[in-house]
């Protein structure tokens, strides 16, 4: 994944390109360029690594122009430009191989977010063309390609282009001969602009765009962007015209900023609490009763329309991956206890590419829960797309509005956790969790598995939710205190059974991603099948304990731990007794309803990742390799 940026305006266009990219480096930070339009014809500057290298490179560029230089002499003026930050896919990480790409004679430029399937079919046609490539790039072909099309017309040059183009791309494509208009196209990978006074923007996500306008409109794919000083036209692939609305962003730029927290990372931790009020609230309504007893809580899914018509399904099918996936598997024991109801989960890159049985035939149908942050993620794109040709119901739960996920899904139910800008999902997975208890408690109420009274104690638990998970917050020095103590062990585990197990999974996940410690997650009852074997004095193995029922399981796995040697830590509630003689360190959650521990119980373990992550000397917000989303396969 990579993001990208446009400016077209009557303002220097460096500063704002490079502050865009900064909005968008969560996205890909191997290296960065930007490409700038002005009377000195078309400027390109690139650099590997963050894009504080970009940035210093191009300050040595300005001060090395002859001092009182001249407007137009000066390296980069200009008031139109492009910018891009990487995330390498085809040749490494190099200022060579970065982007922006230019043609032969250079007064094209590109950048891309995506992957250009036929780009060695591409680059052979072009080489046996004379064309001499300069990077290893897939990007380089499409400069290449829309200078061959090129006869005085950017737009239809653009467009010939991206006929010939197979996979997945976001394109911002200036050219020194038409320096009114930067041309902008998207298939599969996001892409949103805006308009301000006099100026007009693109950019791969909305946080670029919010220090300008909040107004801004999401592109379908295949439509192409024609943006002038004064307008934006939008275009079909087919050149005819497209109207399109706006939509009003409802957060601003603050909530994209760090805001007094040292990474985004624990912002975002922190920001769980409002998330899940803001996730949980809207959807809660007092009902009155019919009987003339009391008012009571119920779910109102109505809004994004989860009525009755969904209440005969057959199955529940989830898809996702990483985060995402792991929220899916606590969805599984979520629908099996309230509704009681068959659920299949699974990655969505191993889904895409079984032959799943689902059959709409089936009495009922199945429902497809298809769970995403970003929206945009590849692979869960393409699972949605089969179950929906397979005709499934699809239900899409996404943080990111207007998202590839959500204009594609018969009904979205959207996790209100605002911008998640580090790179490991914290925020979005709590809030997801609660959008598929939300969905779970409503659907066995209509099911008639939970009954008014029932339904209405899973709501009240909820309710109480985020307050449990400020006060688990407000405790983390303890959680700091132990990390401090343990960053070092580099074989870590976290074992659990049935929702734990789901939050296992999880927590080893985070802490991989963000600490690079080697840690996995296994069902509890599997310790004896293998995992004990790696079990010595350097082990590290925490224990999630909420399923009461299952405490002496959990307790004699512990102490199969201890009697190797290996150190154990437990999560469980905070009136529970049953580890206190076998754990070595003990964090304690509220206690609630065993079924909604996941909303609480991750969270020891997101801040032991975080603090694992700053002890080591690593910047959680950016862990090596990842990007925020995958829109590549
Ligand atoms: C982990 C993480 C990833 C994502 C996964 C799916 O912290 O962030 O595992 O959960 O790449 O991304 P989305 O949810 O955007 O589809």
């Amino acid at each position: 994944m990579c993001g990208i940026v446009g400016y077209i305006g009557g303002e220097e266009a460096a500063p704002i390109l490079l502050r865009g990219l900064q909005k968008l480096e969560y996205r890909g930070y191997d290296s960065a360029g930007i490409a700038v339009l002005g009377e000195a014809g078309l400027k390109v500057c690139k650099s590997k690594g963050r894009l504080a290298a970009l940035e210093e490179k191009i300050a040595l560029e300005n001060a090395s122009a002859l001092p009182g230089a001249a407007r137009g002499t000066l390296s980069l003026e200009g008031t139109m430009g492009l910018g891009h930050t990487r995330w390498a896919t085809h040749g490494e990480p190099s200022d060579v191989n970065s982007h922006p790409h230019t043609d032969v004679s250079g007064k094209i430029a590109v950048v891309h977010n995506g992957i250009i399937e036929n780009h060695a079919k591409l680059r052979a046609w072009l080489k046996d063309h004379g064309v001499a490539f300069r990077s290893e790039t897939d990007t380089e072909v499409i400069a290449h390609l829309i200078d061959f099309h090129y006869n005085g017309d950017l737009l239809r040059a653009v467009m010939e282009t991206i006929q010939r183009l197979e996979g997945s791309y976001a394109l911002g494509i200036i050219c020194e001969n038409e320096p009114d208009r930067i041309i902008a196209v998207r298939r599969e990978s996001p892409l949103v602009a805006g308009a301000a006074a006099g100026s007009s923007f693109i950019a791969s996500d909305v946080p670029a765009l919010l220090e300008h306008t909040r107004d801004v409109y999401y592109l379908d794919d295949r439509e192409i962007a024609v943006l002038f000083r004064d307008r934006i036209e939008f275009y079909n692939d087919e050149g005819q015209p497209v109207l399109k609305e706006t939509a009003r962003v409802s957060w601003d730029a603050a909530e994209a900023e760090k805001g007094g927290y040292e990474h985004f990372m624990l912002k975002e931790i922190h920001e769980q609490p409002r998330a899940l009020v803001d996730t949980l609230r809207p959807r809660i309504r007092n009902e009155e009763s019919t009987d003339g007893s009391a008012p009571f809580r119920s779910i109102n899914l109505e809004e994004i329309g989860f009525d009755s018509s969904w209440a005969g399904a057959g199955r529940v099918v989830i898809a996702a991956c990483g985060t995402a996936w792991h929220a899916g598997v606590v969805g599984k024991y979520a629908f099996e206890h309230y509704v009681r109801i068959p659920v299949e989960v699974d990655v969505a890159s191993e889904f895409r590419y079984r032959n799943p049985v689902l059959d709409p035939a089936n009495p009922g149908g199945d429902i497809f829960i298809i769970i995403s942050q970003s929206g945009e993620t590849a692979d869960t794109l393409a699972a949605m797309r089969m179950a929906k040709k397979k005709g499934a119901r699809i239900v899409a739960i996404t943080n990111v509005v207007g998202s590839t996920l959500a204009r594609e899904a018969d009904l979205v139910m959207y996790t209100w956790a605002g911008p998640e800008i580090a790179v490991a999902s914290t925020k979005a997975f709590t809030t997801q969790l609660m959008c598929l208890y939300l969905m779970a408690v409503r659907l066995g109420f209509l099911r008639g598995t939970l009954d008014g009274e029932a339904s209405a104690a899973a709501i009240e638990a909820m309710e109480k939710i985020p307050q449990a998970a400020e006060k688990i917050l407000s405790e983390k020095e303890k959680i700091q205190r132990f990390a401090s103590r343990q960053f070092n062990k580099t074989k870590v585990f976290y074992m659990g059974r049935l929702f734990d197990y789901a939050v296992s999974m999880e927590s080893a996940l985070k802490l991989k991603e963000v600490s690079y410690i080697h840690s996995e997650a296994f069902a509890a009852g599997e310790l004896k099948h293998g995992p004990i074997a790696l079990v010595d004095q350097h082990t590290l193995v925490t224990a999630i304990c909420t399923q009461s029922r299952l405490f002496d399981k959990m307790d004699s796995n512990i102490k199969e731990i201890k009697a190797r040697g290996g150190t154990a830590a437990v999560i469980t509630y905070e009136d529970v007794t049953a580890f206190d003689e076998t754990a070595d360190e003990i964090f304690r959650i509220p206690r609630t309803d065993e079924s909604l521990s996941p909303l609480l119980s991750v969270i020891p373990s997101q801040l032991y990742a975080y603090y694992c992550s700053v002890l080591r000397g690593l910047d959680p917000d950016r862990p090596r390799n990842l990007a925020k989303s995958v829109t590549v396969e």
